[in-house]
């Protein structure tokens, strides 16, 4: 990555006005064939030759698309603009040898969180049986199926649009023990019985509203996988108090995954229901 960024910004100097330049962002998410950057205002008069560069220099890359709002609703989807290469929004993206097909503006997807999947994958054991609320495009479960010795994973996502991609997924990664849910899970999980041995939770923001659901399909020793956004110099023990509000259990790890806003990151609580 270091000699491709070097490149990029090698490129970009022949595009840029030196005040432009010393204002551009470097950083960019790569999700197979579509990249996606965060550009200055200032710099939008100048986003197809940016864009065009980032395609000149890494090979993968035919779709350049920049960020043209923030994460926001109950979906979690991001308003982007195509601003070079093939005008689509249709991401084929790989992880951990799975392949998956996302629409990466009508479905909140990130390829930052690759280390924390496969994280969460190396701990399930044989024949779990577990829970992914909030799904997504699949993503967790398909990765769960095909890497995990689990037996049976249920997910639950409310942006039908996700779950259409995740049925996809299902059906591209050949998975046999994942069954996909559309709908709230508040509402969605009453109308299945029995209980999970692992429950992943991965909605920083508000995944605190759906404890009482996780604590009425646990059952002791259930693994509860709770993400938050959390200030540094207190984490993990705000998250863990969240939790244990309403469900008694023992912090048994943790992990950082990634930074949210200055001093802030984005924090996974590996609980153990008591
Ligand atoms: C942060 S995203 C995570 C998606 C996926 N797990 C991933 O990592 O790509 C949170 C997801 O939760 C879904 N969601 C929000 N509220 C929900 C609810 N009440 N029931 C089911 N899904 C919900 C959103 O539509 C969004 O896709």
């Amino acid at each position: 990555m270091g000699g491709v960024l070097l490149n990029f910004k090698e490129r970009l100097k022949e595009i840029l006005t030196e005040e432009e330049y010393s204002i551009a962002t470097f950083s960019y998410d790569q999700i197979g064939n579509i990249a996606i950057i965060d550009l200055p205002e200032e710099l939008y008069h100048k986003e197809k030759e940016i864009g065009e560069a980032l395609i000149k220099t890494i090979k993968p890359i035919t779709t350049v698309c920049r960020k043209d709002g923030i994460h926001e609703g109950i979906f979690r989807t991001q308003p982007l603009k195509v601003i070079a290469g093939i005008n689509t929004k249709v991401a084929e993206y790989k992880e951990l040898g799975c392949r998956f097909k996302v629409d990466v503006e009508k479905v909140y997807f990130s390829p930052r969180l690759s280390t924390e999947r496969e994280r969460i994958t190396s701990m399930i054991k044989p024949d779990e049986r577990v829970l992914v609320m909030f799904s997504g495009c699949g993503i967790y479960p398909i990765i769960f199926s095909r890497r995990s010795p689990a037996k049976e994973i249920v997910g639950i996502e409310i942006n039908p649009v996700a779950h259409e991609y995740a049925l996809e997924n299902i059906t591209l990664n050949k998975c046999k023990n994942v069954t996909v849910y559309c709908g709230d899970v508040h509402k969605v999980l009453p109308t299945l019985s029995g209980t999970f041995d692992r429950i992943v939770m991965p909605l920083p923001k508000t995944a605190h509203e759906f404890l009482n659901d996780a604590k009425a399909y646990s059952h002791k020793g259930t693994i509860l996988h709770f993400y938050a956004f959390e200030e540094e110099s207190t984490m993990p023990e705000k998250t863990v108090e969240t939790v244990n509000e309403v469900i008694d259990g023992k912090l048994i790890s943790w992990a950082k995954c990634g930074p949210n806003k200055p001093g802030w990151f984005r924090i996974c609580v590996d609980i153990q229901v008591n």
